[in-house]
Order: C-alpha cells, then structure tokens, then sequence
C-alpha cells in the first residue's frame, strides 16, 4: 500500500488565519500534540514574517529533534537565510521556499516577469539547498498557473535540488478531476525524482475532495491542518484526509502514519487555544458527528450501531456516541437512556414517560439528563401503587 506522508500546516497557514494566532507556549503545546498524532512534517511558521513566528521555529526544533520541522520563506535570499537561522537547531530540517506562478499573480502582485519568477524559484532552491538536503518548493496558485510553464518551473526547481515540488490550490478554485490532471501532468514529468505534494484550500468546500483526488494521480504528500483551519476558508482537514483514506482503504488504498484515535483530543487541544471550534456538524470532530437525534436513526443505532455510523467514535478518539433526546427521539431511545440513568419502567410507564417526554421535547431543542430524570419521577408520582417499576440505580 502506498505511504502518504502528512504535512501539517496548522502552525503556519492555520495560525496566520484569522482568530488562530497562537502564544509560544500554545504552539509548543500543540507540536507536541501532532508529533504525537503522527504527522510526518510540522510546518512551524514564516520565520520572516514575524518575531513569533521566527521563535517558534526555532522552539519546535529544539524542543522535538526527531521531528522533521519546516519553515516557510518566499523565494528570496534574505527569506531563505532567516528560515535557515530559525532551523539551525533542527536535525532534520526543512525549508519550504515558494514564489506565486500564475499570471495574475505575476502581474498584480509581484509584478514580474515570468522569467524573473523562474530565476528566483531556482536561486532561492539552490540557496536552500546550501543549508539542508530537504528543500520543499511551492508554486503558489499553481491551479491557475499555465501548466506548460508549470512544468518548466517544476523540472528546473528539481535540477536546483527541491525533493519536494508543492502545487498548491491557494485560492481553492481547482474541482477533484482537473486538479488529478494537473497532478498527473507533474507526476509524469517528475518521475521519482521528486515528491509531488498537494495543498488545498477550502473555498468551495473542496479541499479534501481535491487532495484525495490527487492522490490516484500520483501525489504523495498531503499539507492540511487540524480542523481545516487556515486562510479564508481554510486548508484541507487532517482528520478528514486520515479517516477518508482509513474508512474507504477499499477505494484509496493508502496509508498514513497517523494514530486516528487521537484525532479528537488534538482537535478539542486546539480549540482551547484559538476562538473558535469545529463547527457542530464538522465531520469527524464536531461536537454532532457521532450524534443521532430522529428516532429511525437512534433505533437502527440501538440495534446496530453500523446502520448510521461508518466510523466507530473511539477509532477517532470522541468518547461515545451521543444520543441526543429532542423531539426527533424515539420510544427506544428513551427507554435506553431511563435505563442509562438508572430506570427499568414498565411498558405502561414508558408510554406515560414517551408522552410527557415528546410534550417537553417539542418545546426545546433537546433535553438534558436532569430533565429526563425529572419526568421519571413525574410519571412515578402519579403511578397507581401497583405499578412496578425497579430502581437499578440512583
Ligand atoms: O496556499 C498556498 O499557496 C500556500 C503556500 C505558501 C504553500 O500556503
Ligand atoms: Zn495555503
């Protein structure tokens, strides 16, 4: 089966975003989180860009020295000699120089030729490779780039040395079958001379769906983030990529180093430190994707967990399942959790039970286990004597 290599980007294209600016001790927190996940590359900042970022390259270096480290530099001298000085404690260092290729960008924001573009790819990856081996070259907006000149750029970056050519989706405008092509073009020209590696961002909701795209095509390498954060919409999800590949092995036979049962305690880590969480309905990671509320669904559930989950919530490190009691629930449900909290009713209860219950749930969102025993008690009290019903527990 063919190894994936995960290169996380969530301390640099995540932490530049908007909301996700992390302090030292939140960053070296969070590494130590993702190298205990598993990733393979920890992207640890833009040394250039800021003070921070330049700290914390240099931290995660010292702090984990197995660890391969990136640091991220525009293809420029002074840019490649600070990313150099902020990894001079790495033992496996990377620097990860990229200039933009796409027309519009040459034209508005560089205001270069393509020939210039070209010279300075190929110097600032010459220059790279003066300090380390492993030199990653990115065309930004490589999506929108003309692919013969692409090419051109990709063939001599890899003449310059880069073992790692990037062909980023930067402004998330590429769909799954165009970009395979794209990447099967670079593949192609490349051969095993290179790594092809793909980073995409989310601005149609198809970063994942891309990256995994471009796996059939030949790239080796995926640069995500831990719950999809990063510019704008953000980067492909980590934890996306990990479970798509692991869940449908039988249609993308590739592997990863990741342990997938931590997945939930490094998204839940890095939450805490930014100001916002995944989404409820995030797949994989949000607080409702192991939740079930219609009452067809938490019965299938009850009766097999298999008919509504593809996934089991420990395999991503989610405590259980939560059956969520509103007025979508079910009788089965019900009875489950009056037995969860303690309660074996007779069919007669329960029936006083699931009335009182679906009265309640139509009036809020859903009822917390205060309010199930609540009820319980209601329906007890106004039991007739005979009635049996058993406490297991209080
Ligand atoms: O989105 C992008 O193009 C990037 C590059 C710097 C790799 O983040
Ligand atoms: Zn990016």
């Amino acid at each position: 089966m063919s190894r994936i290599y995960i290169f996380d980007t969530t301390l640099r294209d995540g932490e530049q975003s908007p909301g996700c600016t992390m302090t030292q001790s939140e960053k070296l927190a969070m590494a130590e989180k993702l190298v205990d996940l598993g990733v393979d590359v920890l992207e640890a900042g833009f040394p250039i860009a800021s003070e921070g970022d330049f700290q914390a390259v240099d931290a995660v270096s010292r702090h984990f020295p197995w660890v391969e480290v990136a640091a991220l530099a525009r293809a420029s001298t002074g840019d490649v000699q600070y990313a150099a000085r902020a990894l001079e404690h790495a033992k496996r260092p990377r620097i990860h120089t990229f200039i933009a290729t796409s027309d519009i960008h040459l034209k508005y924001k560089l205001r270069k030729s393509r020939a210039q573009v070209f010279d300075d790819a190929v110097s600032a990856v010459s220059l790279a490779r003066s300090y380390t081996d492993d030199v990653e070259f990115s065309a930004e907006d490589a999506t929108r780039t003309d692919p013969d000149y692409l090419e051109q750029i990709c063939w001599a970056v890899v003449e310059a040395g880069a073992r790692t050519v990037n062909l980023p989706d930067t402004v998330g405008f590429s769909v799954p079958e165009e970009y395979k092509q794209l990447i099967s073009r670079m593949v192609n020209c490349l051969g095993d001379r290179a790594t092809v590696s793909v980073h995409c961002h989310d601005d149609l909701g198809l970063a994942v769906a891309n990256s995994l795209a471009a796996l059939e095509a030949g790239a080796r390498q995926i640069e995500c983030t831990i719950n999809g954060i990063g510019e704008r919409a953000g980067n492909a999800a980590l934890e996306e990529v990990v479970m798509a590949l692991k869940v449908r092995n039988d249609r993308l036979p590739f592997e990863t180093k990741i342990h997938s049962e931590k997945l939930y305690a490094t998204s839940q880590l890095l939450s805490s430190f930014i100001t916002f969480g995944p989404q409820p309905n995030k797949a994989i990671v949000g607080e409702n994707a192991f939740a079930h509320e219609a009452g067809i669904h938490q019965d299938g559930y009850l009766k097999e967990p298999t008919t509504y989950e593809i996934m089991t919530p420990a395999s991503v490190g989610v405590p259980e399942t939560r059956l969520v009691l509103g007025k979508h629930s079910g009788r089965h449900a019900l009875k489950k959790r009056a037995e969860d909290l303690g309660f074996s009713l007779s069919p007669q209860l329960l029936d006083e039970l699931y009335a009182r219950f679906t009265h309640a749930a139509d009036k809020k969102k859903g009822l917390r286990n205060e309010e199930i025993i609540a009820l319980v008690h209601d329906v007890l009290d106004s039991a007739p004597a005979a009635e049996p019903v058993s406490v297991d527990s209080l």
